[in-house]
C-alpha cells in the first residue's frame, strides 16, 4: 500500500514539475503603444495596460520592472537591495518605427515594440548578449495555479531568454548541483533537507541570481522576487532559458560584464558587500551535536591542544539550552558559562552558540492563555516563565495566522512560535536578546532551522496562512518564507554590532535570500558522510561564491552517517582552504574529530590544519578582496580563466584567489589524478616542479598529498605555524613563484582582525613586485597603504634558486649573511632567504 502511495505521489510530482516547466501557455505582455522618458528611466506603456520600466543604474546595470495589465506600483521595496542611490550614467535614446534603443557607455538595450522584446547588446560591438525569446508573461488564465504554493498570494510571472548554443550558466546560490547549470531546472523555496544528495532541489537557500557565459562574455540576471521562483536553463527547450515566480513583480537587474568579476562587483554593490568577519573565523572550528556538559567541551579543547591540532572555535549545538529555549543556558549542563568561556578564551578558543528561530511556546499568564491556540490546551502554565516568550507575546512580535491566531509550529522545543522579523522593533528586540550570550563570553552566533523549518510539515503548507507585517503590506508566507532567514540574520548581526560595537559580528546561517552576505556567513547544512557528498563541496562552494556569498563551508567529514579516516582526510583536503572550516557531526553518528580514526589519519589532518594557519595571510588577503570587490576567495577556474572553454564545467578542482590551484581526490582508493592547468607557468606546491599550463597533467595524490599548484607570477604571503589566531606575531614570509618572464607580484592585506576599524582606513596593504631577469634580481616593497601598524617584526622573502648571491643590497646598503635565522640573507634547501626589518616603509632589495 505504501509503495502504491509513493508511486502515486511520484507521478503527481512529475506532473506538477512538467506543468511548472511549461510557460508557453501564459499570456504575453502587450506591444508598446507609447513611452515616457525620465531622468534615469524609460517607461513603456503597453496595449494591454501593462507597463515596463527600464532604469539605468550604471553603464553596465539596467533594471527591468514589469507590471501586467496595470501600471508599475509606486511601492518599491526589497530586503535584498543595499543601494538605491545610483549616479545616473550617461545614456541616450533613439527611436525607429519598430524599436526604441537605450544606449549607455557599455550596453545597448533595444526594445522591439511589437511584440515587446528586449535585447541587450554590447554598446561597442553591437553583439547581442542576451535577448528575449518571447515577450514577458503572466498567468492570466490560471494555467499554473494548480502547482502554486498559494494561488491567492499572487499570479505566476515569467521571462524567457534565447538559449545560446554554447551558453553556460552559473550561480543560483546554494544548489545541490554541478557548477555549470546548463540544461538544469531549479526551484527556490527555502527548505530543510537533511541528508540531501545531488539533484535534490530546492534546499536551504534562495539566491535568484545567475550568470550566463557565451563566447567568453558574461552577463548576470538578478530576479529580485522572493516568491517561490523557477529557473530553467534549457532543460525543457532547445530555444529558451526562462525564469519565473509564483507572484510578485517581474523585476530583474541585467548586468553586463563582459568579465564575471566585474558583474560580481556590481552585484555586491547592489545587494551589499560582505563585511569582514573576525580573523579567527578563518581559524579551524570544531562542532558536534551535541557537546555537553561543559566538561565535555573542555575535554574536546584540551584534546586539540594536547594533540597539537590547531583550533580557534568550538560550537555549542542545541543541548546547551534549557529545554531548547533560545537565549537560556541549561543550569545542569552549563552552570557557569561565563567561567567556561573565560577558560577557553585563555587557550585561544572562542565559543559559538546555535540560535534557532523557534521560541518555545510557553504561556504562563492569563493573556497568554487567551492568545493560545485551542489546539494546545494542555500547554498550561506548568513550567516557570520563559522571558523570551513572555516578552515577545506581550509586544506582539510573534507571527500570526490570517485569522489572528498565534502561529504555533513544532521545532526542537515542541510547540514553538516564530518572530515576525519583518517588524523593525521585533528585529531590534531579537538582536538585543543576544546579551544572554555576549555577557557570558560567547563570540559568535549560528542561526539554524531558519527556512523556517516546521516539523508539522516541511513544505510550508502549515505556514501558508501566516501573515507578516512586511512594511505594512501584511503579506503572505508565499512572499516572506524565502526572506525569513535573511531578516533573522539581519536582526542577529545588527544586535551583535549594537551590543559590542568594537567587535566585528560573526554570524553563520543555514537558510538565506540574496543580500545575506551583509549579515552572515553560511554553511551547506546537513550533508552526508559519503564520497558523493564530498564531491559536491567544490561546485557548491564555487557556485555560492559566484552568487555573492564568499564565506562558505561544509561540515568537514559530512554530517550524517558514518565516514572513515580516508574520507575525513580527503574532506579536510577540500575544506582546509574553504573560508569556513568546521568539522561537525550529527548526534547519533560515529565520532569524527580529527583523532577518531587513529594516528595515521590524525597526522595528515594536522599537516593540513597547520598549513591552513601558515596560509592565513594569503587567505585573509583574498577574503578582504571578496569583501571589497565581491569576487570570492574559493573560485571555480572559470572565474579566473573565462576565455578558456576547458574551465566551463570543471568542478573537481578549484582556486583560492588568483594564485593557488587545488585538485583534491574525491573518490576512495585513488592515489593519482588528472589536473587541468590553465595557460601559463605553474609550480607544484610540494615539490616546486614546474609545469607548462594549457594542458591536463597526471599527478601523484597519495592520501598524504592534495595536488596543489601555485601560479607562476605570484608571491604567496605566508605566516607562522600557529595553533590559534593571535598565538604568535604574524611575521610574513613571501615565497616567490616567477612567471616565464621572471616577474611576480602580490599584495598583503592586514588589520587588527577584530574591530570594525578597518572601515576607517586602519589596515595595511603592502604591494610587492619581483623581477628576476638574467642575474639581476630585484624585489620592491611599496610603502603600505592605510594606518594599521603591526607589532614590530621581520619580513622574509623566499626565492627558489640554486645560485648563491654575490651580494644582496637593501636600499643600496649591503645586507650581511644572516646568522641563526636573524636578519640578513641565508641559503636553505635550494632557496635564498632574505630577512629584513618590517618598518612599514618602501624598500628595494637587489640581488646580484
Ligand atoms: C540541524 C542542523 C545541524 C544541527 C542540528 C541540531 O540539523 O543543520 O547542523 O546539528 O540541526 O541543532
Amino acid at each position: 500500500m505504501s509503495k502504491l502511495l509513493t508511486l502515486v505521489f511520484c507521478l503527481m510530482s512529475i506532473a506538477v514539475c512538467a506543468r511548472a516547466q511549461d510557460i508557453t501557455g501564459l499570456e504575453k505582455i502587450g506591444p508598446v503603444v507609447s513611452f515616457t522618458k525620465g531622468a534615469n528611466a524609460v517607461t513603456l506603456n503597453c496595449a494591454d495596460g501593462s507597463q515596463v520600466q527600464l532604469t539605468m543604474l550604471a553603464p553596465d546595470l539596467i533594471r527591468v520592472r514589469a507590471s501586467f495589465t496595470k501600471p508599475v506600483s509606486t511601492r518599491d521595496h526589497s530586503w535584498a537591495i543595499a543601494r538605491d542611490n545610483w549616479d545616473t550614467p550617461r545614456w541616450t535614446l533613439t527611436e525607429s518605427p519598430e524599436t526604441i534603443s537605450i544606449t549607455t557607455e557599455e550596453v545597448e538595450c533595444v526594445i522591439h515594440r511589437s511584440p515587446l522584446l528586449i535585447s541587450f547588446r554590447d554598446a561597442h560591438t553591437h553583439e547581442v548578449i542576451n535577448a528575449d525569446e518571447r515577450p514577458m508573461m503572466y498567468d492570466a488564465k490560471g494555467t499554473l495555479t494548480g502547482m502554486m504554493f498559494d494561488p491567492a498570494a499572487g499570479m505566476f510571472v515569467a521571462a524567457a531568454k534565447k538559449l545560446g548554443f554554447d551558453e553556460h550558466f552559473y550561480g543560483l546560490g546554494e544548489k545541490a548541483a554541478r557548477l555549470d547549470k546548463r540544461r538544469g531546472s531549479f526551484v527556490n523555496w527555502n527548505s530543510d533537507t537533511p541528508g540531501y544528495t545531488e539533484g535534490k532541489d530546492p534546499i536551504y537557500q534562495t539566491i535568484p541570481f545567475y550568470l550566463g557565459l557565451e563566447r567568453g562574455a558574461a552577463y548576470g540576471i538578478f530576479f529580485d522576487n522572493s516568491y517561490r521562483s523557477y529557473f530553467n536553463f534549457g532543460r525543457s527547450s532547445q530555444e529558451r532559458a526562462w525564469f519565473g515566480a509564483e507572484g510578485g513583480e517581474m523585476n530583474y537587474y541585467f548586468f553586463y560584464g563582459p568579465t564575471i568579476k566585474k558583474i560580481l562587483s556590481r552585484y555586491a554593490e547592489l545587494t551589499g558587500h560582505m563585511p569582514l568577519p573576525p580573523l579567527w573565523a578563518l581559524g579551524n572550528q570544531q562542532s558536534r551535536w551535541g557537546y555537553y556538559p561543559d566538561t565535555m567541551v573542555e575535554r574536546v579543547v584540551s584534546e586539540y591542544r594536547q594533540r597539537d591540532l590547531p583550533l580557534d572555535v568550538v560550537h555549542l549545538d542545541i543541548d546547551y539550552m534549557n529545554g531548547y529555549r533560545v537565549f537560556t543556558w541549561n543550569p545542569q549542563r552549563f552552570p557557569r558559562p561565563k567561567e567556561m568561556n573565560e577558560q577557553l578564551i585563555k587557550q585561544g578558543v572562542k565559543v559559538i552558540t546555535i540560535v534557532d528561530p523557534g521560541v518555545k511556546y510557553q504561556p504562563h499568564s492569563a493573556v497568554a492563555e487567551q492568545a493560545a491556540n485551542s489546539r494546545n490546551p494542555e500547554l498550561g502554565p506548568k513550567e516557570k516563565s520563559y522571558y523570551v516568550f513572555d516578552q515577545g507575546l506581550e509586544k506582539n512580535y510573534f507571527q500570526h495566522r490570517k485569522d489572528g491566531k498565534l502561529f504555533i509550529p513544532k521545532v526542537w522545543p515542541g510547540d514553538s512560535v516564530f518572530v515576525d522579523y519583518t517588524l523593525p522593533e521585533a528585529r531590534k528586540w531579537w538582536g538585543d536578546l543576544h546579551r544572554a550570550y555576549l555577557d557570558n563570553g560567547v563570540a559568535g552566533i549560528w542561526n539554524d532551522m531558519n527556512e523556517p523549518s516546521d516539523f508539522v510539515d516541511q513544505t510550508g503548507k502549515n505556514q501558508s496562512d501566516v501573515i507578516s507585517y512586511d512594511e505594512g503590506e501584511k503579506s503572505s508566507h508565499a512572499k516572506n518564507r524565502n526572506v525569513f532567514a535573511l531578516l533573522m540574520a539581519r536582526a542577529t548581526y545588527e544586535g551583535l554590532a549594537r551590543l559590542r560595537p568594537d567587535r566585528r559580528p560573526y554570524v553563520i546561517t543555514r537558510a538565506a535570500y540574496a543580500g545575506i552576505q551583509r549579515y552572515s556567513t553560511m554553511w551547506t547544512g546537513d550533508t552526508n558522510s559519503t564520497w558523493d557528498s564530498l564531491a559536491l563541496n567544490i561546485p557548491m562552494f564555487t557556485t555560492l561564491g559566484l552568487s555573492g556569498e564568499p564565506f562558505v563551508g561544509s561540515d568537514v567529514g559530512g554530517f550524517m552517517g558514518r565516514g572513515d579516516g580516508e574520507l575525513l582526510v580527503r574532506s579536510y583536503q577540500v575544506s582546509f582552504l574553504a573560508p569556513f572550516c568546521r568539522n561537525h557531526k550529527n548526534i547519533d553518528s560515529y565520532d569524527q574529530e580529527p583523532w577518531r580514526f587513529g594516528k595515521y589519519y590524525e597526522d595528515i589532518i594536522r599537516k593540513y590544519l597547520k598549513l591552513r594557519y601558515r596560509l592565513l595571510p594569503f587567505l585573509y588577503t583574498t577574503l578582504e578582496e571578496a569583501h571589497r570587490t565581491g569576487v570570492p576567495l574559493f573560485r571555480p577556474l572559470v572565474l579566473n580563466y573565462q576565455n578558456d572553454a576547458n574551465t566551463y564545467n570543471l568542478d573537481d578542482e578549484f582556486m583560492i584567489g588568483n594564485d593557488l590551484l587545488v585538485a583534491p581526490v574525491l573518490r576512495p582508493d585513488v592515489t593519482r589524478r588528472l589536473v587541468y592547468l590553465p595557460e601559463g607557468k605553474w609550480y607544484d606546491y610540494w615539490t616546486n616542479k614546474e609545469y607548462k599550463g594549457g594542458s591536463v597533467v597526471s599527478v601523484d595524490a597519495p592520501l598524504e598529498t592534495v595536488p596543489m599548484f601555485v601560479r607562476g607570477g605570484s608571491i604567496l604571503p605566508l605566516g607562522p605555524e600557529m595553533n590559534y589566531v593571535g598565538e604568535k606575531v604574524s611575521e610574513p614570509s613571501f615565497v616567490v613563484y616567477p612567471d616565464d618572464r621572471g616577474e611576480a607580484a602580490t599584495s598583503l592585506y592586514e588589520d587588527d582582525g577584530l574591530s570594525p576599524e578597518y572601515t576607517n582606513g586602519v589596515y595595511r596593504r603592502t604591494a610587492l613586485h619581483f623581477s628576476g631577469k638574467q642575474k639581476q634580481i630585484q624585489i620592491s616593497v611599496s610603502a603600505p597603504q592605510g594606518t594599521f601598524k603591526p607589532q614590530p617584526r621581520t619580513a622574509s622573502f623566499i626565492i627558489s634558486t640554486a645560485l648563491s648571491p654575490g651580494r644582496v643590497l637593501l636600499d643600496g646598503q649591503t645586507v650581511p649573511r644572516a646568522a641563526d635565522g636573524g636578519k640578513g640573507w641565508s641559503k636553505n634547501d635550494g632557496a635564498l632567504i632574505i630577512r629584513i626589518l618590517d618598518d612599514g616603509r618602501a624598500h628595494k632589495i637587489e640581488i646580484e
